[in-house]
């Protein structure tokens, strides 16, 4: 993975990423819920950018909870540190660091989500790094865009492919962008979301 080609498209991005975020709002929601998490958990939002699945997880695990953010942008990462700072949240730390290396504790989270972060399902180091992190019987859930079939797919993957170029550095495995990580973990189900052009993955570490 060119971590340093990540860095530079988000230098950009960090300054419109917020808006773009509304059309995602619903599978956003539908992602955290899959991760079934019970106040007390921990939870690691891998990729998560200007953190705005924090507010969701945060008041998903409650006071007693936490969560991790990690994410190698510091652009987008600063934005996320100022959100955290307006909420005064205790229980949410953020770190900088490429996905793929390692630099999490062995199962020492209870739920894992990757909400549209293309660039890490298609590495298997850092799916890897995310699967040592999870506690055995622990949820993984992994979302984003992907490219759809039929005729749908004729009228909508280049408008999905388009602004996917602006976010991604990599865009093989997008017809089944959740295959690597299928392949790692036990129980795994797929629903498609946004007529087939998003999708929402969960599996269980076994
Ligand atoms: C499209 S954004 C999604 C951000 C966030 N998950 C959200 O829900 O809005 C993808 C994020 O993945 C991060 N990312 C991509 N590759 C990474 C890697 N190897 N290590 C850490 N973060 C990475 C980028 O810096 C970016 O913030």
């Amino acid at each position: 993975m060119d971590i340093e080609a990540i860095k530079r498209k988000y230098r950009r991005n960090a300054v419109f990423y917020n808006i773009v975020d509304r059309p995602l709002r619903s599978v956003r929601e539908r992602a955290v819920a899959k991760l079934e998490l019970r106040p007390g958990d921990s939870v690691l939002d891998f990729g998560c950018g200007t953190g705005l699945s924090l507010v969701l997880l945060q008041r998903a695990v409650g006071q007693q909870g936490r969560v991790l953010g990690v994410d190698a942008s510091p652009d987008m990462l600063a934005r996320a540190r100022r959100l955290v700072a307006q909420h005064g949240w205790t229980t949410v730390r953020l770190v900088e660091a490429n996905a793929e290396d390692d630099s999490l504790e062995t199962d020492s989270v209870d739920a894992v989500l990757c909400f549209y972060t293309h660039d890490i399902l298609q590495s298997d180091a850092a799916i890897e790094r995310a699967l040592a992190a999870l506690r055995p019987g622990g949820r993984i859930v992994a979302a984003g865009a992907r490219r759809t079939t039929g005729v749908r797919g004729l009228m909508l993957n280049p408008v999905t492919m388009s602004y996917s170029r602006t976010a991604i550095t990599n865009l093989d495995g997008f017809d089944r962008p959740w295959a690597r990580l299928e392949r790692r973990v036990g129980p795994f189900e797929v629903e498609e979301r946004l007529l087939g052009t998003a999708y929402i993955a969960r599996g269980i570490k076994t």
